[in-house]
């Protein structure tokens, strides 16, 4: 199913009211990862981005884009939504962006990206265009405007907190609500849709567009961490189990 219109139409209608809950927990500092703001410099994943060609995939109000210019790499935000873009614009021209040089907005889909093959040393994303177009379409093009060489590094629910999200009650808790072979598409607001994969489905969608796994992080937040985004029963939730994947790969 294509899920681009209803999701650019969602992130359209909301891009305002998130970016005035989530912006100061996103921008506090550079390089915070998921929902509970863990700083790259405990997990290592990114590494040394000077000089690099990054594209994010679904930068959002281009928090993390911004972050890395300023680090002294070219980077291209893409986004779906012109009203998230618009968000990100108005960061930038705020003067907010230190290496705005360094930093260009594209409107575009994670399913198909507008740029030649071998085009970056590094694509990344945050709860973004992997977490909001299907992997089997996203993963490859992603892999395609790789270089050799190049990473891959994207953070995600994960299953364990997707199985365990409680509708009914709008919170995650210790019960598993839904079958963890039958995640796949997650219905969101007004039609829209975010994907979800088993471990083994990761795994098969990332080798088979060639990418060699170098790791997968399990963002554990300390306790009494908040969760910016969804309540959990019981609240350390995340202290005990993992609520998010990050995905290190690489292009041999
Ligand atoms: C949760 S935000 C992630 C951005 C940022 N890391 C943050 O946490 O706010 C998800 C972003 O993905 C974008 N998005 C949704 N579907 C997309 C797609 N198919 N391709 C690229 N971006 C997409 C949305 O417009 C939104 O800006």
């Amino acid at each position: 199913m294509d899920s681009i219109p209803a999701n650019r139409r969602l992130w359209n209608q909301i891009s305002s009211a998130y970016q005035h809950e989530h912006d100061p927990q996103i921008g506090a500092m550079p390089r915070l990862w998921g929902m509970y703001s863990v700083p790259d410099a405990h997990l290592h994943a990114l590494g040394d981005v000077t000089g690099k060609r990054v594209l994010e995939l679904g930068c959002g109000a281009g928090q993390w884009s911004r972050a890395l210019a300023a680090e002294g790499a070219d980077v291209v935000g893409l986004d779906l939504s012109e009203a998230q873009l618009a968000a990100a614009g108005r960061a930038m021209g705020a003067g907010r962006a230190m290496g705005a040089s360094r930093y260009a907005l594209v409107q575009g889909a994670a399913e198909q990206l507008p740029f030649a093959a071998g085009s970056f040393d590094l694509v990344f994303c945050d709860f973004g265009g992997l977490s909001w177009a299907p992997a089997h379409l996203a993963v490859p093009q992603a892999a395609r405007v790789l270089g050799r060489g190049g990473r891959l590094v994207f953070n995600v629910a994960s299953p364990w907190f997707e199985a365990c999200y409680d509708e009914a009650a709008s919170r995650v808790t210790t019960t598993l609500r839904q079958d963890y072979f039958g995640l796949n598409t997650i219905a969101e607001d007004d039609g829209a849709s975010s994907y979800q994969l088993t471990y083994g489905d990761w795994v098969k969608v990332l080798r088979g567009a060639g990418l060699i796994i170098d790791d997968l992080i399990e963002p554990r937040p300390e306790l009494e961490t908040p969760n910016g985004y969804n309540e959990t029963d019981p609240p350390d939730w995340a202290h005990r189990w993992p609520a998010e994947l990050l995905w290190v790969t690489h292009k041999p």
